[in-house]
């Protein structure tokens, strides 16, 4: 039901049932909010938002309270100005004031915040939050003084990963928000899915940085320096650095990349089609042995690290194929080491990526041979947009290059991945063409791409019913859960934490709206449509490698190297 309220001496339309912000919000009124976050119930634990209301004595909190037919509202009344300003200049009164040395500078609400309501001076002065830097986690650094204790990073964390590694410690002035038993994160059940950091408000919680590294690096003339950068990546990189992402912007960066230093610069799309290629071999053998267990797909990181924590009787079911960063890494450091008649350890390998938890995944054990990682360095497209910065290079002044080989091409099958169900999607074309020679219809997958966090089809391949789930984001797990107690089958299963897919990883930049993400997600299937190869047994580089490069190479020729082993965790919960 639609009514009539007066904001500001103007009549506007508020709906029946939504709140005072979203009334606003609809008509146009921007007002500011702190803890809030689109989608989560609202706790009104900052009171940023807050509104004046005639006829109550206390200011109300916008993005909690629901909109009623008699309200006469003020939105920027003298009294509601002061109060926000108040509550922005007690949270600096004791906040480390290192904007210019913080991750966040230029880019945090606090400080924005601060501008809007032009706080110009410390007013209230209270004791300094003393400095606690966490830095024991390979993908997230936490610097408690600056956080602001909204409690996002705490909901997001419960509520959409389900991990529920991050809580309110202490009371009072001690309160803080701190991993359990308040110890360091190394030892938490954190999956490093970034989610934390992309809702992060302040500079509390970013992501390791190794750009250092890769400087210093970059700078030795003995050594080797090698990218690979997912396709998630170009059109991160697009966004981040303010650039219009035309088809062949991929040509582009590979120039800015060999600018910047590098030798060579890899797809990891190809090492995408590799996991394709392995995974369909996976399950073509599951369905020919008449397994009776779901095989799960592994290429998610963050996943993999949850069901070693929270579900490790699922590890026998999880695929043992690497994912394509740590592919691509394997072949770089064996097949092109031997390519270019250097030793991997001469090699420096940095891998650019949407995801936060594969700067994880690229220090576990089995990633490593004989002490020597596959992949050195992960930058996130927030990283690898400093270093584009940090080096000058003119963007739109640049000429297309192609990647080299023999990872300079990918399958659309391969960009399919960044999206939730793509990868799961682009094993059942591989199988399908596979046992049937021809590539399936794409309609046929329509239910696979809808939204909603769980959904299933199958496919008829061969006279088999081959029957398929996908989990979009970690709460999708208990409808997977009630699917499997009902007694319904899959032969293949996909998780992927971060709801939407790669196209949501915490490494692309921050706050992405809704609508954001989907058009992210729409660049991705417009790519699978206009492009000629669809599946990695179609793409060049793919067939050289299997057809040739694999064979003519004795020490890889078995394929063991695209293998990986899972192992159950202890962690504190
Ligand atoms: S990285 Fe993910 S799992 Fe770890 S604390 Fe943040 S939201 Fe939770
Ligand atoms: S760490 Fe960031 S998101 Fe979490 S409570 Fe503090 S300011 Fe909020
Ligand atoms: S945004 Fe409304 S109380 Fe925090």
């Amino acid at each position: 039901m639609l009514f009539t309220i007066q904001v500001n001496n103007k009549k506007i339309r508020a709906e029946k049932g939504e709140t005072i912000l979203s009334a606003l919000n609809r008509n146009g009124i921007i007002i500011p909010t702190l803890c809030r976050m689109k989608e989560f119930t609202p706790t009104g634990a900052c009171r940023m938002c807050v509104v004046e209301v005639e006829g109550r004595d206390r200011l109300v909190t916008a993005c909690s309270q629901p909109v009623e037919e008699w309200m006469k509202i003020k939105t920027h009344s003298p009294r509601v100005i002061t109060a926000r300003k108040t509550i922005v200049e007690l949270l600096l009164s004791n906040h480390p004031d290192d904007c210019l040395y913080c991750d966040r500078n230029l880019n945090c609400e606090l400080q924005r915040l601060a501008e809007e309501l032009n706080i110009r001076e410390r007013r209230i002065r209270a004791r300094k939050i003393k400095p606690r830097l966490d830095q024991s986690s390979p993908s997230i650094v936490r610097e408690l003084s600056k956080c602001i204790l909204c409690g996002r990073c705490v909901r997001v964390c419960e509520e959409v990963i389900t991990a529920t590694s991050l809580d309110f410690i202490n009371k009072g002035r001690e309160t803080h928000v701190g991993a359990t038993m308040d110890k360091d994160f190394n030892f938490s059940s954190c999956i490093h899915c970034g989610q934390c950091v992309l809702v992060c408000p302040t500079g509390a919680l970013h992501e390791k940085h190794y750009l250092a590294e890769v400087q210093e690096y970059l700078n030795k003339p003995e050594m080797v320096k090698v990218i690979q950068y997912s396709s998630m990546v170009v059109y991160g990189i697009a966004e981040e650095l303010g650039l219009r992402y035309t088809k062949g912007f991929d040509k582009t960066l590979n120039a800015i990349l060999r600018k910047i230093g590098f030798d060579k610069v890899f797809k990891t799309g190809t090492g995408t089609d590799v996991c394709i290629t392995e995974i369909t071999g996976q399950l073509s053998e599951r369905i020919e042995n008449k397994a009776d267990k779901p095989l799960y797909i592994s290429a998610c990181p963050a996943w993999v690290k949850y069901v070693e924590q929270f579900i490790p009787s699922l590890i026998p079911e999880l695929s043992t194929v690497k994912s394509p960063q740590q592919i691509t890494g394997v072949l770089i450091k064996t097949l092109v080491a031997g390519q270019l008649g250097v030793k991997p350890e001469e090699i420096f390998s940095v891998s650019a990526t949407p995801c936060m938890a594969m700067k994880f995944e690229a220090r576990r054990d089995g990633m490593m041979r004989k002490g020597i990682s596959d992949v050195d360095s992960v930058l996130t497209v927030r990283e690898l947009a400093r270093l584009i910065r940090l080096y000058g290079i003119d963007t739109s002044n640049i000429e297309e290059e192609p990647a080299d080989e023999p990872m300079a091409g990918r399958s659309s099958a391969a960009i399919m991945a960044e999206v939730s169900g793509g990868l799961a999607e682009s094993v059942l074309r591989s199988l399908h063409f596979m046992k049937m020679k021809k590539e399936p219809d794409k309609q046929l997958f329509k239910k696979l791409r809808s939204g909603g966090l769980f959904r299933e089809t199958s496919l008829q391949i061969d006279e088999k019913d081959v029957r398929v789930a996908v989990v979009d984001g970690l709460t999708g797990l208990e409808k997977l859960k009630i699917s499997l107690a009902s007694g319904k089958k899959y032969d293949l299963i996909e998780v992927m934490t971060c709801p939407g897919g790669c196209v949501h990883g915490a490494g692309l930049p921050f706050s992405p709206s809704k609508d954001e993400i989907k058009s992210r997600a729409k660049l991705v299937y417009q790519s699978d449509d206009t492009e000629a190869i669809n599946l990695p047994c179609k793409s060049p580089s793919c067939i050289n490698l299997y057809e040739k490069l694999l064979k003519d190479n004795s020490d890889i020729a078995d394929k063991k190297i695209f293998y990986t082993h899972f192992e159950k965790r202890n962690v504190l919960l």
